[in-house]
């Protein structure tokens, strides 16, 4: 295998099967804890085994693990191949892979233990925090290193996006876990009442930008040209597509605090940004899925592409759906409900999940020199997933609304219609569907893993010179 002299694909097959191992655990607890929703005994009155204490570590198994891992491997293997050179400082990429696998590991011993700043999606004790910004830290030499020392002038598009997820996800997770330490393994925030807020959100907002939707697109800006065989649509969309994101996303987290605290008119302006964000979010999807104008009928027969292009679409609706949501009326509805949990996982399985399943596809057996074991099994694993995700977002937005409407409910002497307690037994059969939903997702998660096993133990390396699309067109 030639390619291994002239690239580094160790960090990049250890990143890629660690990140389907984490999705299989990540996802794993999500259905438990969907079932513990739908079936509260399922706590099994145990501390460790609440919902509360397994919810973050869900959160976190799926997003910074599974997302984590499916980023750096891409991440190495785009910058490599694009700017045709090796990784720089390869030792220091190996301890961002040793370290990433030990905050992880960190994650599931402390969050089931219930050691938490409290914080969503930074829940993670300062100790921890230290570390991650280490390992961060330590990609972003990686990753700008490898971008200097290129042999080519230009610097693809996929890199942006990387690069722009690198720095911006350094930077909110230092502010956001600023903190005062008063123990090993307790700590108070160095910011108080609605700054602390405001500082959460401008993090958890930017975590979904520039940690689910950045470094993402710049998967889709490699992996679907390269799949379709066809040139990016428009390369001059994607620059405008870059600065026009990332430049918005930025001012949108106050869309999380709507009637809060916070200022009006800084909600105000959080809802105007993240309508105007809807523009760029869209110009992104069009742009992936033009790249197929000329190849449409690749999707018959090419499953990995369809889980790339299928993802898009997902990226489309959320983003649409995203800044409905953002307006402060419409959250007045749906602010509390599961149409929230509904619109992130339409993000996080529709788009997340299966742009990353495409890319390890098309990845694997390039990484390990031999042919995919089968094809049918991707293909199952596509329906079985797609299924799964339109059974949990859609019982998730029933319900959503349904919840919405029922606590607004009056009677005509202004008393409420409905106790909390009837929208919690109402919520009961969507919540098994999400469940049945989750396990589809989950099963699918299974058959991918035992074709890459399969593919990885196959007998044979066949070394197949598999065609390299070019990226742009030539000028
Ligand atoms: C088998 C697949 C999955 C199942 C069954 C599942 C299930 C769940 C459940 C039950 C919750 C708690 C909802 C609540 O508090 O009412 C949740 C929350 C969450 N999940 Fe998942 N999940 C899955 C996959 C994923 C993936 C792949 C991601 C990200 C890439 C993800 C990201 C999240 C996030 C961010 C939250 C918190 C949402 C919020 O606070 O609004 N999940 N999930
Ligand atoms: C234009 C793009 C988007 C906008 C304007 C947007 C807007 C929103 C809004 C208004 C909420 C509800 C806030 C609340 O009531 O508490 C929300 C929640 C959320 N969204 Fe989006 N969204 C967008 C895209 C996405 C995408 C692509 C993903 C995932 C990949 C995503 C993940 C999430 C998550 C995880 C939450 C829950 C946060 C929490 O409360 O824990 N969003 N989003």
């Amino acid at each position: 295998m030639v390619e291994q002299a002239t690239y580094n694909y160790k960090v990049v097959r250890q990143f890629a099967i660690m990140a389907i191992v984490w999705a299989i655990v990540g996802m794993a607890v999500g259905v438990f804890i969907a079932a513990q929703l739908a079936w509260p005994a399922l706590n099994f009155d145990t501390p460790w085994l609440t919902f509360s204490r397994l919810r973050p570590l869900h959160t976190n198994a799926v997003i910074f693990a599974f997302g984590g891992c499916a980023l750096f491997a891409t991440s190495y293997y785009v910058v490599q191949r694009t700017c045709h050179t090796r990784l720089f400082a390869e030792k220091l990429a190996n301890f961002t892979f040793w370290g990433w696998q030990l905050v992880i590991v960190l994650a599931a011993i402390t969050l089931p233990l219930g050691i938490t700043q409290s914080k969503e999606y930074a829940e993670l004790e300062w100790p921890i925090d230290i570390l991650i910004a280490v390992v961060w830290v330590s990609y972003a030499v990686v990753f700008f290193g490898t971008i200097a020392k290129r042999t080519v002038k230009h610097i693809y598009v996929a890199n942006w996006f990387y690069g722009a997820f690198i720095i911006t996800i350094a930077m909110l997770h230092i502010f956001n876990n600023a903190s005062v330490p008063v123990s090993a393994l307790k700590s108070y925030s160095a910011y108080a009442g609605v700054q602390d807020a405001m500082i959460q959100w401008w993090y958890g907002h930017n975590a979904v930008g520039f940690f689910l939707t950045a470094g993402f697109l710049g998967m889709m800006y490699y992996f679907v040209p390269k799949q379709a065989g066809r040139p990016v649509y428009s390369y001059r969309l994607s620059i405008v597509h870059f600065w026009a994101l990332i430049f918005t996303y930025i001012w949108a987290g106050p869309h999380h605090l709507h009637y809060t605290a916070l200022p009006d008119w800084t909600q105000t302006l959080g809802m105007v940004m993240s309508l105007i964000l809807l523009a760029p979010s869209w110009g992104g999807m069009i742009n992936g899925i033009m790249t197929l104008s000329g190849a449409w009928e690749k999707l018959r027969t090419d499953p990995v592409l369809r889980f790339l292009i299928v993802s898009i679409s997902f990226y489309g609706m959320s983003t649409f759906e995203g800044p409905m949501m953002a307006i402060k009326t419409v959250n007045a509805l749906s602010h509390y409900t599961d149409w929230t949990i509904g619109h992130v996982h339409s993000g996080a399985l529709g788009w997340v999940a299966l742009v990353s399943m495409g890319s390890l596809y098309y990845l694997i057996p390039r990484l390990f020199g031999r042919e995919l074991y089968s094809l049918k099994l991707v293909e199952l694993h596509f329906w079985v997933a797609t299924i799964g995700v339109v059974l949990y977002i859609s019982s998730m937005w029933v319900s959503g609304i349904m919840q919405g409407l029922m606590w607004r409910a009056t009677n005509s002497d202004g008393t409420l219609t409905y106790s909390f307690v009837e929208s919690v037994q109402a919520m009961h059969p969507f919540y098994v569907t999400r469940t049945i939903g989750g396990a589809f997702f989950l099963l699918g998660a299974i058959v991918m893993a035992y074709n890459v096993w399969r593919t990885v133990a196959g007998a044979q390396a066949v070394d197949a010179k598999i065609p390299e699309p070019q990226l742009v067109h030539a000028h």
